[in-house]
This record gives C-alpha cells, sequence and structure tokens, in this order.
C-alpha cells in the first residue's frame, strides 16, 4: 500500500494531482510539439502528414473538423484559426451528430478528426463514415498507435505525453499547437498570408511556451479566487472570437471537475437571453484579451455589472479598464490575436483545478466520467 503510494507520487511528479503536472507540463510539451516541425528562423514549417497531402488540403473546398469534447473545442479554434489565415471553410461538428445525420460530405473535402486517446467511438465511427464517402481524413491524436491514428490516412500527433487526469489540459493546447502549424502551412501553400505576417507567427509561436510559464505564474490568483467562488451553484464563461471556444472549455473543466454548473456563451449572445440568469450570486468569468473586439467585451462586463454580477476577467498584463470594472482580473502575457487561446486557458484550467479541490472531489478521476469514451 505504502509502496502504490509512493510509486504514485513518483509518477505525479511531486504533484498532487496529474491534473496538476499535467497543466504545468503545458510550456514542455507545446515545445515537444513544435520541436522537429517549426523552423522560424528559416520561415518553414514541416509536418510530414501535411507535406505528403499539401495538394489535398490546398485543393479543398472545406475543412470539415470531428471530435468530442475538449477536442471539438480545439476545432472551434481551429475554425477561427484555418479561417483566418487560410481562406478555408471551415466545419465543426460534434463527432456524435455527424455520424448520424447522413451528413453532406463530397470527395474533395478534407476531414480532421481530433482526438487525444485515439481511441473515442463517436470519432472513430465519423471517421470510417468520412472515408466511406471518399473524403480525405487527416487525424490529430496523442497516443501513437491508437485506432483513429491507424484509421486515418494521414496525421500529425501532438507530443504531449501521456495525459492521465481525465479532464483534458495539455492535449488540448498541443492540439491547437498542431493545428495552428497546419493552419500557417496551408497559408503559406495558398499564398493567403503575406510573408512577413507568416514569419511573425513563427517567431511569436516559438515564444508561446515561455509565455505560458508566465501565465502558469497566475496560479495563487487563481487558487485565492477560487476560495471566494468554490461554493457558486453556477457559473457563467464568456469570450469572442478565438476566446469563444475557450469559454466554452473552461466551462467544460468546472463541470467535470468540480461539478459547478457552468455555461460558456458568446459574450454578445448575453443579452439575448442568458443575460437573465445574472444577480449577485453569479460569478461570470469574461476572457477581455486586449484584441479586436476588447472595446466590445468591456460593454459586455458593463451590462453584467450594472446587473451586479461578479465579474473574474482575464486581461492582457498591465490592463487598467477592465481592471477598473471587474471584481478579480488574472493576467496574461500579450501575444497574438490567433495565439491568445494557449494562454487564456491556462488560468481557466488552474482556477476549476482549485475549485475542485477546495471542494474534494476526485479531480484525476471524477464522477461519472472515462478517460476515453470508447462506447457510445
Ligand atoms: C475533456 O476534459 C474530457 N475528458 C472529454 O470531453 C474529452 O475531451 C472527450 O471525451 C474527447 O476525448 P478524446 O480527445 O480522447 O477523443
Amino acid at each position: 500500500q505504502q509502496l502504490q503510494m509512493n510509486l504514485e507520487q513518483i509518477e505525479k511528479g511531486g504533484y498532487d494531482h496529474f491534473m496538476l503536472k499535467e497543466i504545468y507540463e503545458q510550456p514542455s510539451v507545446i515545445k515537444d510539439t513544435y520541436r522537429g516541425r517549426l523552423h522560424a528562423n528559416k520561415g518553414m514549417i514541416q509536418m510530414a502528414g501535411v507535406e505528403d497531402n499539401i495538394d489535398k488540403f490546398t485543393n479543398a473546398n472545406r475543412i470539415l473538423i470531428v471530435a468530442c469534447g475538449t477536442s471539438w473545442h480545439a476545432g472551434l479554434v481551429a475554425e477561427y484559426i484555418f479561417e483566418e489565415f487560410s481562406r478555408i471553410p471551415v466545419e465543426v461538428e460534434y463527432a456524435s451528430e455527424f455520424r448520424y445525420r447522413n451528413p453532406i460530405i463530397y470527395p474533395d473535402d478534407v476531414v480532421i478528426a481530433i482526438s487525444q486517446s485515439g481511441e473515442t467511438a463517436d470519432t472513430l465511427a465519423a471517421i470510417k463514415l468520412a472515408k466511406e464517402k471518399g473524403a480525405f481524413v487527416f487525424g490529430v491524436c496523442n497516443v501513437v498507435g491508437s485506432s483513429i491514428s491507424r484509421e486515418t490516412h494521414a496525421g500529425a500527433y501532438t507530443h504531449a505525453g501521456p495525459e492521465i487526469g481525465v479532464a483534458s489540459t495539455k492535449a488540448f493546447t498541443t492540439q491547437i499547437t498542431v493545428l495552428t502549424m497546419m493552419a500557417l502551412r496551408l497559408a503559406k501553400a495558398k499564398g493567403t498570408m503575406n510573408t512577413s505576417d507568416y514569419q511573425r507567427y513563427l517567431l511569436e509561436l516559438e515564444l508561446i511556451p515561455e509565455k505560458v510559464e508566465e501565465a502558469l505564474q497566475t496560479n495563487e490568483v487563481a487558487k485565492m479566487i477560487a476560495s471566494i467562488y468554490k461554493s457558486a451553484p453556477n457559473c457563467l464563461y464568456l469570450g469572442r472570437g478565438y476566446n469563444f471556444p475557450v469559454a466554452l472549455e473552461g466551462a467544460l473543466k468546472l463541470k467535470e471537475i468540480s461539478y459547478i454548473h457552468a455555461e460558456g456563451y458568446p459574450a454578445a449572445e448575453m443579452k439575448h437571453g442568458p443575460i437573465a440568469l445574472i444577480d449577485e450570486h453569479m460569478p461570470i468569468v469574461v476572457i477581455a484579451p486586449k484584441q479586436n473586439h476588447y472595446d466590445k467585451v468591456v460593454s459586455n462586463i458593463q451590462e453584467i455589472k450594472a446587473r451586479s454580477g461578479k465579474i473574474i476577467a482575464v486581461v492582457t498584463k498591465g490592463d487598467t479598464q477592465v481592471r477598473a470594472l471587474a471584481d478579480h482580473v488574472i493576467e496574461i502575457p500579450d501575444t497574438a490575436e490567433a495565439l491568445t487561446p494557449l494562454l487564456t486557458t491556462i488560468p481557466l484550467q488552474l482556477l476549476s483545478y482549485h475549485i475542485a479541490v477546495m471542494r474534494e472531489c476526485n479531480v484525476d478521476q471524477p464522477r461519472n466520467l472515462a478517460k476515453s469514451v470508447t462506447v457510445e
């Protein structure tokens, strides 16, 4: 028993839970994921699975993304990135819906299947269906030799290492890293991004691990905020643009490990109903980096404040406008708008982790959940 305990302690690398260890591994596994693929000083991205099939991607009229859960959220981030960088229309589908709705799939569609475990039954079924209809299917998986990695025509592995915590963290950020590199490579192949922007993104992507390191410094602030809101019955997460999927992901993290009901929403959507939920008991996490939508997010925050909502804002370091309005601010480093999800998600992972620990939940194995949903 004691030996078993010690072995677990060693496996957790001294962290109290696998989830916390995996949150802190993100700087190094993001670097592992782009190592050998991102060559910023040469202005190059080298991904064999993409290179060997570059014509399928450049000739594609549409990219369909199929995934579940957190991987589906990574797909939503990818939709914004692929459409902005490479001007290819993207549709993101829940694999479980896609597989049963007799979807329209054209032979020149490219399907990207995202799965940490590579064993998710719904995603595997969606892949098989897409292949039957003649589409080219590309996998983004974290487990070498997994069913999905074998079933897809080509793919690119995330190099996150084994993700033990049921709540996905480092898989999410390494999936976004792979998808960002793919979108940049396609932008270069299609000529939809000028060379200076392309080079700027490569260099900024190379800086992300140290910026994630800096975002991890918000741990103590996140822990303090968690102690205030650990008993909240509900929580709302709001974001715009690239950070709308991050709002969904932050809400999922809180739901699945602390069992608090949480919902992610596009910030502008509040006035179409959900704002009725807001009163002085409702904590609202607002993702408000200093980017394109900033002014609109600030006005969303003012709307919430007018209804006495408690505002927890994730802001760019040095922010003053949101700081004057919010009840709590968590500062993260600045980066290119398209790369903000890699940073804004960090404090949300830490916030949900600390709330779950304070609620004495089983953080690594939450009730009712499995790490890989290999059945329907
Ligand atoms: C995320 O924290 C959950 N563990 C779950 O939603 C997961 O993302 C989903 O089941 C998909 O798993 P996969 O990435 O292994 O396919």
